[in-house]
């Protein structure tokens, strides 16, 4: 698979390195200048699989120093091996399981960045667990809580011990992945559905509590369908096909990060936007 000429000219060496970037690359609607993202440093969770792994790998092919965290030991070593071989960026692993996590956790984190890479640039809050479903009158507590310690309390947990990392950053932005179910719910959707809506609360929250800094941005995204792991769980009946791989929604990413990051002027959504990967156009 190759791109077009003028995103090979762009991007030069991208369409081999990583020939479902440079596709997708083709038709974004915002080109990062490569490079971009050089010295900064973003924490990805769940940087194993789907929407995570492309993004841990599109902002290390535009420069940052990636903090791959994630349950699966073996898929976090795929995605740090891909980097290491096709960019000259600095990733580490942090494998974590969002479910266990505590402050002490988040703690040594937040030591092993700060004695790494001296501050945090970025913070994607893109892990999630999707839990049954299933009617709440049927829906086991037990998931139910399960669900929203990696998906709610896990991000919290995260914002709150990593701040200071982000306010020593000249910029700072954070992204939580939310859902549609997360911005209109929807029947059998539970704790995922509510989790969601937690999550826009957080960012809301969490934006409007550093506006007045003008350092750290704050978004939720909702990347709408996207061919990944957790979308054939959901829809096992659906053609993946169908619906576009995660490297279609990075030009949103990048944009969020590297213009907010690389100071660039151009103009960037409010804090605290609730954005759609999909239908996003930039201003
Ligand atoms: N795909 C879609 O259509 C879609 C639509 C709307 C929103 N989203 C959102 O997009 C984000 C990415 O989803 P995806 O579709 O890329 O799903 P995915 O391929 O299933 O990836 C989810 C990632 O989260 C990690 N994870 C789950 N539980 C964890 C835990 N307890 N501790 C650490 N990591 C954990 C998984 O790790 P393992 O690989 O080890 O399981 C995996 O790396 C999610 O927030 C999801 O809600 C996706």
């Amino acid at each position: 698979m190759r791109a077009d000429t003028s995103t090979d000219n762009l991007y030069p060496g991208l369409s081999s390195a990583y020939p479902e970037l440079a596709a997708a690359a083709a038709g974004w609607r915002w080109h990062a200048p490569a490079d971009s993202l050089r010295r900064r440093t973003v924490v990805v969770t769940g940087a194993g699989s789907g929407i995570g792994a492309a993004t841990a790998r599109t902002l290390a092919w535009f420069g940052a120093n990636v903090v791959l965290l994630g349950r699966s030991r073996d898929k976090l070593e795929a995605v740090f091996d891909w980097i290491e071989s096709h960019t000259s960026s600095q990733p580490v692993i942090v494998p974590c399981d969002l479910e266990q996590l505590d402050e002490a956790a988040v703690q040594a984190l937040a030591e092993a960045i700060q004695s790494s890479y001296g501050s945090l640039h970025g913070l994607v809050h893109n892990a999630s667990m999707l839990g049954p479903k299933t009617p709440l009158a049927q829906y086991p507590a037990e998931d139910w809580q399960r669900v929203f310690q990696t998906n709610v309390h896990a991000p919290f947990l995260l914002n709150r011990g990593l701040l200071p990392l982000l306010e020593a950053a000249d910029q700072a932005v954070v992204l939580h992945i939310s859902s549609t179910v997360g911005r209109q719910g929807r029947a059998y959707w539970g704790a995922y559905a509510a989790s969601k809506f937690a999550l826009e609360g957080l960012s809301q929250i969490l934006a409007d509590e550093t506006e007045s800094s003008g350092s750290i941005r704050v978004y939720s995204i909702n990347p709408g369908g996207t061919r990944t792991p957790m979308r054939r769980q959901a829809y096992p009946a659906e053609d993946p096909e169908s619906v576009p791989p995660p490297e279609q929604h990075m030009d949103l990413y990048l944009y969020l990060l590297s213009v907010h990051l690389g100071n660039s002027g151009n103009p960037l959504p409010a804090t605290g936007s609730q954005l759609d990967a999909r239908s996003w156009q930039p201003a």
